[in-house]
């Protein structure tokens, strides 16, 4: 308890999922969090005395700006995201773009909007949230995600580095697969390919060595970790915690 005492987060994606989980855990943990997301109904199930709802669009810059604003955040967690299915050869152009605008370009935007403040506060945690997958360990069907999430690494070095000596930091999360709502729509999605569900939920759970998937309140738990002082020495690095499914 208390590891963020007299910190204030901003969380994009916090409706459900690991944002949802990592905004909790960091209100837990005694920080005032600023749980954003575009689904104001997700947004509702968040009930804790330090955390304050709005809505905010990662895609839209003129939301961001009035986002940061209210949160003055020394934690950012660019949590937004969203996974494509296919090869190269099921892309278009189109669902290219929507990945790189919602899984990339939300963070330069977010990032940009928050920069400023934390430089003059001389302090700042900033936790991209790449995947395992793309940026450590190819799998099928995610051209366009892992393409993205592998981006999000770069971003996140070159963010590290040109702040470094300024009191920024600037690191991003490789999940392996974590059990979430849009998950479970993935998983029903190829249940219908493959005909049951269970064939879809034994080949999901296949890739992972420990014989399941992650919970979210596991990611949530380094989200705490990189966002508090413990880690102060740790910047530009990518953060895998993926049940061994890219260490053997
Ligand atoms: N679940 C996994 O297996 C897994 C693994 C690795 C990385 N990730 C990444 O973690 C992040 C969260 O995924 P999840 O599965 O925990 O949650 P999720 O996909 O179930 O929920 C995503 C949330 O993002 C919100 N959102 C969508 N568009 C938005 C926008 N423009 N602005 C703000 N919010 C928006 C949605 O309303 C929703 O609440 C994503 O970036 C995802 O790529 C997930």
């Amino acid at each position: 308890m208390g590891r963020l005492d007299g910190k204030r987060a901003l969380v994009t994606a916090a409706g459900q999922g690991i944002g949802h989980a990592s905004a909790l855990a960091m209100a837990n943990e005694g920080a005032q969090v600023f749980a954003t997301d575009v689904n104001t109904e997700a947004l509702g199930t968040l009930d804790h005395a330090n955390i304050v709802t709005f809505p905010l669009d990662a895609r839209d810059s003129d939301s961001i700006a009035d986002g940061v604003s209210r949160a003055k955040p020394d934690i950012l967690f660019n949590c937004a995201g969203f996974v494509h299915h296919g090869t190269i050869q099921d892309s278009t152009d189109d669902e290219w773009d929507f990945a790189f605008d919602l899984n990339v370009r939300s963070m330069y935007r977010t990032i940009r909007a928050a920069l400023p403040g934390m430089l003059d506060r001389g302090n700042g945690s900033i936790i991209n949230m790449s995947s395992a997958l793309g940026s450590i360990i190819g799998a099928p069907n995610r051209f366009i995600y892992g393409t993205t999430k592998a981006a999000v690494v770069g971003l996140t070095k070159s963010v590290a580095v040109d702040f470094i000596t300024q009191g920024i930091r600037c690191n991003c999360i490789c999940p392996g697969t974590v059990e979430s709502p849009s998950w479970h729509d993935r998983v029903k999605a190829l249940g219908e390919q493959l005909g049951s569900y269970d064939k879809a939920m034994e080949q999901f759970v296949a890739r992972q060595p420990m014989g399941r998937v992650a919970k979210a309140e596991e990611i949530a738990a380094l989200v705490v970790y990189l966002a508090s002082d413990e880690s102060a020495f740790t910047t530009g690095h990518t953060h895998i915690i993926d049940g061994g499914w890219s260490g053997q």
